[in-house]
């Protein structure tokens, strides 16, 4: 297994978690698992040095707040494993400029920096993130569906060094939950929770004050209806909150109508606002106690690079040899 996640927010979002780091933590008991802070990845935007440090930290902090054990997965920054960008290079020279140019996140991405404020790296970014899954041959990768195209790419990319040269890379799938695959914005539910598209209203971020979050979901955008029941088109305000409760709550969406039967909107969403509550009171103590311990988080972090590095330069040297690089002496 192996998953990013960027630290450009400093607090993770409602989609983020549901959508990736609980599936991350649930999968780190049974499987080899690399989950890692993807800094490189978050400098395609332009970032305050000072800020994107202070986040990567946070970041971390949230994912052993959110359950990761670093006994049982490699938790690392990926900036401290240079692999990633060496490979990366590789990478970029497999890859044809036409099919990075169809990769939907950077349409949207670069649409909203405009053609200046477009960096190179921001159109590389996908290659980066081939080069993250193949250095630890990963066979899935849990993501949210805005990632599906990504994990498509890196598959055809596998694919294509092992037949050029010779087999060196698992091929891997994209591990995606159907359930929680893309949790909509509360206030506009055509759109998935962003950090960049999201309004303020629509947007739980995991480290805001819980009574705030509570109040969001208090005021979620609904439909002119009155009875609970899922229907993704004709109510996607509600089928997004039924989602979110039953990832919560583990109810079934079947049980949940059953259980919203005869009652209004307003009693799903005061449940989900009492249920949220009740689970990121802890998360965000434990998020506290990382992050009021910088030395441990740090140590935490350096094992788990060297834990990385040792997979990742292992790949490497195959790779260095196979397209025929002359080892150092
Ligand atoms: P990032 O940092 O944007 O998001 C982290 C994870 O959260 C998921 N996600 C969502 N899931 C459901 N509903 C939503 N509204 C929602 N919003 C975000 C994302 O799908 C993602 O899984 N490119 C990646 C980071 C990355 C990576 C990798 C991932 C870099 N290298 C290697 C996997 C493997 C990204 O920007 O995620």
């Amino acid at each position: 297994m192996l998953s990013g996640i960027q630290p450009t927010s400093g607090s993770f979002h409602l989609g983020n978690y549901l959508g990736a780091v609980r599936q991350w933590v649930d999968l780190q008991e049974a499987n080899d698992a690399f989950y890692m802070v993807v800094d490189l990845h978050a400098i395609t935007v332009p970032q305050d040095p000072a800020t994107l440090r202070e986040n990567t930290r946070i970041s971390a902090a949230q994912l052993l707040g959110a359950g990761l054990d670093p006994e049982r997965c490699t938790l690392f920054v990926q900036s401290h494993v240079p692999e990633h960008a060496q490979l990366g290079w590789v990478m970029n020279c497999l890859t044809g400029f036409g099919e990075a140019s169809r990769m939907t996140q950077f349409k949207d991405k670069s649409s909203k920096q405009g053609a200046e404020g477009t960096t190179v790296g921001l159109f590389t970014y996908p290659i980066l993130q081939i080069a993250d899954i193949l250095l630890y041959q990963a066979d899935a990768v849990p993501v949210g569906e805005d990632q599906r195209q990504h994990v498509e790419l890196t598959r055809d990319l596998a694919e294509r060094f092992n037949s050029r040269y010779a087999p060196t890379f698992t091929v891997p799938k994209p591990y995606i939950l159907k359930e929680t695959a893309k949790i909509q914005d509360l206030q506009d539910p055509a759109i998935k929770m962003s950090k960049s598209a999201s309004s303020p209203k629509g947007l739980i971020s995991l480290l805001d004050e819980p009574k705030a979050s509570a109040k969001k979901f208090k005021s979620a955008v609904t439909d002119t209806g009155t009875v609970v029941s899922y229907d993704e088109q004709e109510k996607a305000g509600v089928s997004n909150l039924l989602r979110i409760h039953s990832a919560l709550s583990g109810q079934s969406i079947e049980q949940l109508v059953a259980h919203f039967e005869g009652k209004m909107y307003g009693a799903l969403k005061t449940e989900l606002a009492e249920l949220f509550t009740e689970w990121v009171e802890p998360f965000q103590a434990r998020t506290r106690e990382f992050l009021d311990d910088p030395a441990e988080l740090d140590r935490v972090l350096g094992l788990g690079a060297d834990k990385a590095r040792a997979v990742a330069s292992e790949t490497l040297a195959t790779v260095y040899d196979r397209i025929g690089f002359l080892p150092p002496k």
